[in-house]
């Protein structure tokens, strides 16, 4: 076994990834960590572990409610290798069901779009919007068959805010109990009273991990970000403390940060209370959804993993529904576009540079400096799912 933990560039086996000896520096206070192995952002054995055990068990995040605003809208998504359907019912509730029909398994409804019943593109089976089977057509002969025993899978689905949220194991507690203080802390934001403008897709090259950790720290900005978001040296963003599966990072300042320098925008948020009224809040929603919330708007950060070394980030912009009536409105909210247009890119570049770099056999565990608290609980958090139950 020693030759296993020796610090030889060579990747462990399958079968010894798992082994939390590997992980003994990621474990140590922050202050004596090191960064994860290399592998934990390259492996296909390590990226299947985190499926099993983060995104197959935690409450997902899958954007607002008001992208299905009538009965029958819906959007089709494949997560994390699982495709669904999030769907509007006819009694207006939100559902979420497995997008694989019932007869020979097709996936049946791919984008956005209204329906007046989920029809299987295959063989014409379909399914009403809460997931029973109302057509079924030629199986009469087939003995036995009952139309109630095939209903679409419905999956656990609960909102908070206007925000959607899906859990794929039946065992879990409710999402009040994922959440817990998030909701009180950003309570003043009113979010329930937001409107998404604009949902903006990449495909990043890159881990999951390294965009959640890019989010949750502020070292990059003045490099990164330097011509663009640029901010004072030195100076970073406090941790705020979290009750639920979530953690965030608080930095006050005047104004917005969803403007560029010199660009002036929409009024604040008048409710705004405490901290949120001082500056903006970056929450990470474990495991996979980063929000910045500042002083006149809302955005997030969606991360839907593809592989080991792609995810898919969906950018998601909201701003209190009565200013998304003004009449200025489109005009004034491509300033904020602008901003995220370039400051996003930057931050999926050197991510992907990072995979680059994390990918070749040469690459070794870094250390972490007092600017990066959040990347090293997030770190832990990851292992304590991963290494957890086996
Ligand atoms: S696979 Fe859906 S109707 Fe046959
Ligand atoms: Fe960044």
């Amino acid at each position: 076994m020693s030759a296993v933990l020796a610090p030889v560039f060579r990747q462990p086996s399958p079968a010894e990834i798992f082994d939390p000896r590997h992980y003994a520096d990621v474990r140590k206070p922050l202050a004596e960590a090191s960064t994860l192995p290399p592998w934990a952002y390259t492996s296909e054995e390590f990226y299947r572990r985190e499926v099993e055990t983060i995104w197959m068990k935690e409450w997902n995040f899958f954007g607002r409610a008001d992208r299905i605003p009538k009965p029958g809208d819906y959007f089709a998504v494949d997560f994390a290798g699982v495709p669904i359907i999030v769907i509007r019912g006819k009694d207006h509730e939100v559902r979420a069901f497995s997008n694989s029909c019932r007869h020979r398994g097709a996936a049946m409804l791919r984008g956005d779009g209204n329906c007046n019943a989920i029809r299987c593109p295959y063989h014409s089976w379909a399914y009403d919007f809460e997931g029973k089977l109302i057509v079924a057509p030629e199986m009469e002969e087939t003995q036995g068959f009952r139309m109630e025993d095939f209903p679409l899978i419905p999956l656990k689905l609960e909102l908070w805010a206007g925000f959607i949220f899906i859990n794929f194991d039946p065992n879990s507690g409710p999402l009040k109990d994922h959440l817990v203080d998030l909701p009180e802390v950003l309570s003043s934001y009113h979010f329930e009273k937001m409107k998404c403008v604009r949902l903006k897709e990449y495909v990043l090259e890159s881990n999951w991990k390294i965009y959640v950790e890019n989010a949750m720290e502020a070292y990059h900005v003045s490099t990164v970000h330097r011509s663009t978001l640029s901010r004072q040296k030195g100076v970073f963003p406090t941790v705020v403390p979290a009750k639920g599966q979530w953690m965030a990072l608080h930095k006050e300042h005047e104004g917005t940060r969803a403007l560029l320098t010199g660009d002036t925008g929409f009024p604040r948020i008048p409710t705004l209370s405490g901290p949120a009224a001082k500056g903006s809040y970056y929450p990470l929603i474990f495991p996979s959804t980063m929000f910045g919330c500042t002083t006149d708007c809302m955005w997030w950060l969606e991360l839907q993993p593809l592989s080991a070394s792609k995810t898919k980030l969906v950018v998601g912009s909201c701003f209190p529904e009565e200013v998304t009536q003004r009449e200025d409105f489109e005009e004034v909210v491509q300033r904020y576009y602008k901003r995220w247009d370039i400051s996003i890119p930057e931050d999926n570049d050197i991510s992907a540079l990072q995979q680059i770099g994390l990918a070749s056999p040469l690459s070794k565990p870094g250390r972490l400096s007092h600017a990066e608290p959040l990347v090293h609980v997030f770190n832990n958090w990851v292992l304590d799912r991963v290494l957890g139950a086996h």
